[in-house]
């Protein structure tokens, strides 16, 4: 056992030697990546990583210092040109923000505080809690109800439903957070539509409810949850002895953008005394544009509404959120309070905000301040504009696809995600996939652009996301001319045999 002297501790921090050096590199690192984002559109959409590419990141654990100089340099050599490429105009993928640059400087601002936004009384949890309260104002969601920022759409897919399962077990007369799933006598049923996100059947798989607990419901051909299906299956539930508890609404499908009709999933919650979650993580931002009134009318009766900001709020990863109708519920579901976590009058421990207490995360990112500089300095009627932009984007792929012979449209256009297809005459469907497949890897190869894959209605589509604060007009018409002249040329391909 040491019993050392003060005078014998090594007291070395971890901070820079030379200050002057570091800021002057830092300052090097700032600028370098404002050029990035500002050249954002002259490197390719996307590049592969080939083995060469690959091979320093299977390098050994540095045992001895290299030097920040020599990390970022490593960086800027083998990291930074192989990005996911969302920051790129014409990256149409999936349902990714771009990040702003309000976004990269928050997050540099809150790594240098290093707030830990678990709890306690600190200015951070009070940013995080403006965040939740703006959103619910521009929803126009209960200011009593509760919130918490979460690592996405996922993450706010779980909680609500776990706060809708402690619910329904306590009007059972159960427990849950003390018999676990084992003290529900009745299979428990959650309503979904053949399209709802996969993060909910986690959500319900990670809660014990088991995938036998989920009823898909099929889709309209709006692709919207068939309100005469569900009742139906509500209704033989029921009659079965099963226990319905949770009706999953979409507002914005990842497949096509559909929103379901809310307000008729709102009122047959309300009849059958079903908790109502809502799966906003795409499309509950849209409450700030006029024209995306109509879709989301019904979403403020959800009794969780989750929602993403880094989908079409443009946030940098991550951040998402969940709102919760009965906070006190909410509080119920997750909060634990042990001796080192307890509250105090006065001190660092008073009056805080304890996040910590709505969800399943301590230690938390302090994600908000990103969006908290981003509405402050670009205000949210921006972002309403910026949402009508990219719809009306996507509005404008699906009237060339429309007006072209040799293009098919695979499903109707909600919002910002068109899925059609290349499809010359005298093909079978599997060509076409085929041929579909190849022209999406080829575009991405190329780094033409990132448009995804996807399958609507069996037939094998290219999905086309305009989630993307920089992509013109301009872009749109490079990725519908790359499509018709890639498939053109693997067709001529195919032919040759
Ligand atoms: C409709 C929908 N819900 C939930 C999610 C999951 O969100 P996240 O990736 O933020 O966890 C996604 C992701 O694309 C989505 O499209």
């Amino acid at each position: 056992m040491l019993n050392p002297t003060p005078t014998d501790v090594q007291t070395r921090s971890l901070d820079p030697q030379d200050w002057e050096a570091t800021r002057a590199l830092a300052h090097q690192m700032l600028d370098d990546m404002l050029t990035y984002l500002q050249t954002a559109g002259e490197r390719p959409a996307w590049q592969p990583m080939d083995s060469a590419a690959r091979a320093p990141f299977a390098g050994p654990l540095p045992d001895q210092p290299q030097g920040l100089e020599q990390a970022y340099h490593d960086f800027v050599d083998t990291v930074l040109p192989y990005p996911l490429g969302d920051t790129h105009p014409r990256f149409f993928g999936y349902v990714n923000s771009n990040g702003t640059v309000e976004g990269m400087l928050a997050q540099m601002l809150a790594a240098g505080m290093n707030s830990n936004t678990g709890g306690a009384a600190h200015a951070a949890n009070l940013v995080e809690q403006q965040v939740i309260d703006w959103m619910k104002g521009a929803f126009g969601y209960p200011a009593e109800s509760s919130g918490v920022l979460t690592s996405g759409g996922s993450m706010a897919n779980l909680i609500g439903l776990a706060v809708g399962r402690h619910v329904h077990a306590e009007k059972l007369g159960v427990a849950v957070r003390k018999t676990g799933m084992q003290g529900i006598p009745l299979r428990m049923r959650v309503y979904v539509s053949a399209e709802t996100h996969s993060s909910v059947q986690r959500a319900v798989e990670t809660l014990g409810m088991g995938t036998d607990s989920m009823c898909v419901i099929p889709v309209d051909a709006d692709f919207r949850m068939d309100i005469a299906a569900l009742e139906a299956a509500i209704a033989g539930d029921r009659a079965a002895g099963l226990h319905p508890f949770c009706i999953v609404g979409s507002a914005g499908t990842t497949n096509t953008g559909s929103f379901d009709d809310l307000e008729a999933l709102a009122d047959i919650c309300a009849r059958e005394g079903l908790w109502y979650h809502i799966d906003g993580a795409i499309g509950a931002v849209g409450a700030l544009s006029e024209h995306m009134a109509p879709l989301v009318k019904g979403m403020t009766r959800a009794d969780s509404l989750a929602f993403d900001m880094h989908k079409w709020l443009f946030v940098n990863y991550t951040v998402g959120c969940v709102l919760v109708r009965d906070a006190a519920a909410h509080r119920a579901t997750f909060a634990l309070t042990p001796p080192y976590l307890k509250r105090a009058e006065r001190g660092l421990a008073a009056d805080g905000v304890w996040f910590s207490d709505y969800g399943v995360e301590l230690s938390r990112e302090f994600r908000g301040l990103k969006v908290w500089m981003m509405l402050k300095s670009q205000g949210a009627a921006r972002f309403g504009e910026m949402i009508d932009q990219n719809n009306a984007l996507a509005a404008y792929l699906a009237a060339l696809v429309d007006a072209d012979p040799l293009m098919e449209r695979l499903a109707p256009v909600a919002i910002h995600v068109v899925n059609f297809r290349y499809a010359p005459a005298g093909l079978t469907e599997s060509q076409l996939d085929a041929l579909n497949d190849r022209i999406v890897i080829e575009i991405q190869e190329r780094g033409i652009a990132v448009p995804t894959r996807t399958v609507v209605r069996g037939k094998y589509s290219i999905r086309v996301c305009v989630n993307n604060h920089r992509t013109t007009s301009q872009d749109i018409r490079i990725l519908f001319d790359a499509v018709k002249s890639l498939g053109a040329e693997l067709l001529a391909e195919m032919a040759q045999g």
